[in-house]
């Protein structure tokens, strides 16, 4: 006799504007993001066929993610991937920064299991939220024998974690991925076992090249408050401003890591004769600051 059995799909929730809450349902632009409870968002959800656990990791808005959050949710990833009968994790997250965060899980992603991302544009009294059918989805997918590693799913779409990014800020659909062959410097990453004792991140600032920079706020932040690293969002093909890249050089003489990354939203950086600084091939800036900051994290403790 074949038995199926059902596996469980554990929901862990951060916040978002899936969990957010408008006032005046009439007028849904005018929410707070993470107001509703998980065990509030899938209550009026037809779960048939899952056997779904939940858990309120954190409440947040995802503007204000921080690395105590991160290392929150990977100990409750390490936790629930680790039990058998658990299939795989869905993680509610607000679209703001959820490639951040998808990028990271990629990066140093606790087990083979499944982890699924999802979100939404409006908050979950919208007339036409999007928050439970994207939330279905996701259960949908990581219950599904395609499904592998870290993902992000919106809008009847599924994007590979690390390669994601939040190129719209009104459209239901906000995410486009990226596909280049092309890969940057090689950069370390640390243990989850490193990654979670870390008391203290290292600090790398993002910075933009632009018409007339000139380097000058770098060279405060380096007298005053030395930042361990800066990726700086480069013109094209991750090409910088002459005045803010002597500036530049002269942060890397006195420690400080520094990689490029493109302000484009598409191609990357490809490597050049006579370039100064590493490039972060097709990461985009905040992936390259996250790259940069677990590499080294795995250097300060080696
Ligand atoms: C957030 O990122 O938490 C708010 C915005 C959103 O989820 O779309």
């Amino acid at each position: 006799m074949h038995v199926k059995k059902t596996k469980k799909i554990v929901v862990l929730a951060t916040g978002g504007t899936i969990a957010g809450w408008a006032n005046d349902a009439e007028q849904p632009q005018h929410y707070q993001a993470g107001q509703v409870s998980v065990d509030d968002l899938v209550a009026g959800m037809d779960l048939k066929g899952y056997d779904v656990v939940t858990e309120q990791v954190v409440q947040v808005d995802s503007k204000d993610m921080t690395f105590a959050i991160w290392q929150s949710l990977l100990r409750r990833l390490t936790h629930w991937l680790s039990l058998a009968d658990v299939q795989g994790v869905v993680i509610t997250h607000g679209t703001d920064t959820v490639e951040e965060t998808a990028y990271l899980l990629s990066a140093v992603s606790p087990m083979a299991k499944p982890i699924a991302l999802t979100c939404a544009m409006l908050p979950a009294n919208a007339p036409d939220a999007d928050g439970p059918g994207n939330l279905r989805d996701a259960l949908a997918w990581v219950a599904s024998d395609a499904a592998c590693g870290v993902s992000l799913v919106c809008a009847g779409q599924v994007h590979r974690g690390h390669a994601v990014q939040k190129t719209n800020s009104q459209w239901r659909n906000p995410f486009t991925s990226h596909v280049l062959p092309e890969s940057g410097t090689s950069l370390q990453t640390p243990s989850l076992a490193q990654l979670l004792d870390a008391t203290e991140w290292p600090r790398v600032l993002l910075i933009y090249s632009h018409s007339g920079a000139d380097g000058r706020d770098v060279r405060a932040l380096m007298a005053q408050d030395p930042p361990a690293g800066f990726v700086v969002a480069g013109t094209g093909n991750g090409t910088v401003h002459q005045a803010l890249e002597s500036a530049l050089m002269e942060a890397r003489g006195q420690g400080a890591f520094v990689l490029r990354a493109s302000r484009c939203a598409w191609g990357g950086v490809q490597t050049r004769k006579g370039d100064v600084f590493p490039h972060a091939g097709n990461l985009t800036p905040v992936q390259a600051r996250i790259a940069l900051i677990l590499h080294m994290l795995s250097l300060q403790q080696t």
